[in-house]
C-alpha cells in the first residue's frame, strides 16, 4: 500500500500537479487521450484503448442486461460441485460451465460473463472455445484477475487482495484471448473495524488495477465488497459504504483512471446479515440510491450489484425496487449465486437434465432483466429461488 503521503511525492502520480497542468473541462474520451503534460514536464499518459474502453462499458451496461459472474476459483466451484455431490474435477467445471455459457438466448439478457482463468482458455464439452461461444451469444468475455484474499498485517484480523504483480502482462495476454473486461474483488469488513488501513489498502488496490486493466484495454469492474457478515443495523452500513467510496474515488482520481471507461460492483446497502431488523427491498433501495448518488459520479456508465448471499428472489426485488425512477447510470447486477443456485441444483451433474438447468437460468436472467428495467412483479418464483445463501465468513 502506498500512503497518500507517498503519493505526493512521486514524480508520476503527483495529484495537485496534475490537476494544474490540464483543462478542467473533460468533455469526452478524446480529450483524455491528448496526452496533457504536467507543468514538471512529465507526460501524464492515457490508455491507448480510451474510445474502445467506453464502448465496451456501454454495451455491458446497456439496457435490460446485466453480468453473469461465472469466476468462482477452482476451489469454491469445488464447494459448488460438492453441494450436488460432484467430483471437483476439470471435466465437471468444464460441463458446468459448457451449460451456462451455451443456455440458448442467454445473451438476451446478459452482456458480460465473468470468467476464471481456467474458462478463458478452456473449449467447451464439444471442442469449442467458450470465449467465442459467448461472443456468439453477443456476450461479451471478462476475467477475473485478482489472486484472492490474504491477512493484512496490522490490522484488525483483516484481509486484502493480492494480485497487482505481473498484472499488466497478464491482462494484454487475457485481452489477446478475447477478454474485454475484468474483475478484482476485495472485501471490507464491517464487524472487524473496518480499520482505516484496510480501506485505503482495498481502495490503493482497486485503483491500481483500474489504472493497469484499463491501459491494457480491459473495462476493469472495481468491487469492494462491503461483507454481509455482522449484526449492525442499515445506517453503520450506509456510514461504512460512504467511506469506503469516497476513498476508492480519491485514488481512481489519483490514478487517473477514466471514469467512462469503468464499471462498479458494490454491495447493496443492507442490515448485517444477523442483524434482528430487517430491510424492505423500499429501504434498501433508498439507502442504496442515497449512497451512490453521493458518491458515484454520473460519468461512470454502470453500477453492477453482488448478491453476496441473499436469496435468488431477494437480490432481484432489491434491484427491481433501485429502478422505479430513472437513474444517472445504469442500475443493474453482476450475480453469481444468484443467477446459479437453482441452475445449479436443477442439472445435479446429469446430462439428462441439462435442457432443465439451462431454462431456470433464463428463469433468473429474465427475472433480472426485467428488474433491472424497474418492471419484475415476483409472481410465480419457486421457493428455492427464496431461500437466502448466506455463508459466515465467505471466501469466493
Ligand atoms: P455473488 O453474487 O455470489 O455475491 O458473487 C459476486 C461476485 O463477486 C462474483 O464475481
Amino acid at each position: 500500500m502506498a500512503s497518500a503521503s507517498l503519493l505526493k511525492t512521486s514524480p508520476i502520480v503527483d495529484k495537485s500537479e496534475w490537476v494544474k497542468g490540464q483543462t478542467l473541462r473533460q468533455p469526452s474520451a478524446s480529450v483524455v487521450r491528448c496526452h496533457p503534460v504536467a507543468p514538471s514536464g512529465l507526460t501524464v499518459r492515457a490508455s491507448s484503448y480510451a474510445d474502445e474502453l467506453v464502448k465496451t462499458a456501454k454495451t455491458i451496461a446497456s439496457p435490460g442486461r446485466g453480468i453473469l459472474a461465472m469466476d468462482e476459483s477452482n476451489a469454491t466451484c469445488g464447494k459448488r460441485l460438492a453441494s450436488i455431490g460432484l467430483e471437483n474435477t476439470e471435466g465437471n467445471r468444464q460441463a458446468y460451465r459448457t451449460l451456462l455459457v451455451s443456455a440458448p438466448g442467454l445473451g438476451q439478457y446478459i452482456s458480460g460473463a465473468i470468467l476464471f482463468e481456467e474458462t478463458l482458455y478452456q473449449t467447451t464439452i464439444d471442442g469449442k472455445k467458450m470465449v467465442d461461444v459467448l461472443v456468439e451469444q453477443n456476450i461479451v468475455p471478462g476475467i477475473k484477475v485478482d489472486k484472492g484474499l490474504v491477512p493484512l498485517a496490522g490490522s484488525n484480523n483483516e484481509s486484502w487482495c493480492q494480485g497487482l504483480d505481473g498484472l499488466a502482462p497478464r491482462s494484454a495476454a487475457y485481452y489477446q484471448q478475447g477478454a474485454r473486461f475484468a474483475k478484482w474483488r476485495t472485501v471490507v469488513s464491517i464487524p472487524n473495524g473496518p480499520s482505516e488501513l484496510a480501506v485505503k489498502e482495498a481502495a490503493w488496490g482497486l485503483a491500481r488495477y483500474a489504472a493497469i486493466s484499463q491501459d491494457n484495454g480491459l473495462v476493469p469492474i472495481v468491487e469492494p465488497e462491503i461483507l454481509l457478515d455482522g449484526e449492525h443495523g442499515i445506517d453503520r452500513t450506509f456510514e461504512v459504504a460512504k467511506k469506503v467510496w469516497a476513498e476508492v474515488f480519491f485514488y481512481l482520481a489519483q490514478n487517473n483512471v477514466l471514469f467512462e471507461g469503468i464499471l462498479l460492483k458494490p454491495s447493496m446497502v443492507t442490515p448485517g446479515a444477523e442483524c434482528k431488523d430487517k430491510a424492505t427491498p423500499q429501504q434498501v433501495a433508498e439507502y442504496t440510491l442515497s449512497l451512490l448518488r453521493q458518491r458515484i459520479p454520473p460519468a461512470v456508465p454502470g453500477i453492477m450489484f453482488l448478491s453476496g448471499g441473499q436469496s435468488e428472489v431477494e437480490a432481484t426485488l432489491n434491484l427491481n425496487a433501485m429502478n422505479q425512477a430513472p437513474n444517472p447510470w445504469h442500475v443493474s447486477f453482476s450475480y453469481a449465486r444468484a443467477l446459479q443456485n437453482t441452475c445449479l441444483k436443477t442439472w445435479g451433474g446429469r446430462p439428462e437434465n441439462v435442457k432443465a438447468a439451462q431454462e431456470t437460468l433464463l428463469v433468473r436472467a429474465k427475472a433480472n432483466s426485467l428488474a433491472q428495467l424497474g418492471k419484475y412483479t415476483g409472481e410465480g418464483e419457486s421457493e428455492e429461488a427464496k431461500q437466502g445463501m448466506f455463508v459466515k465468513g465467505y471466501v469466493y
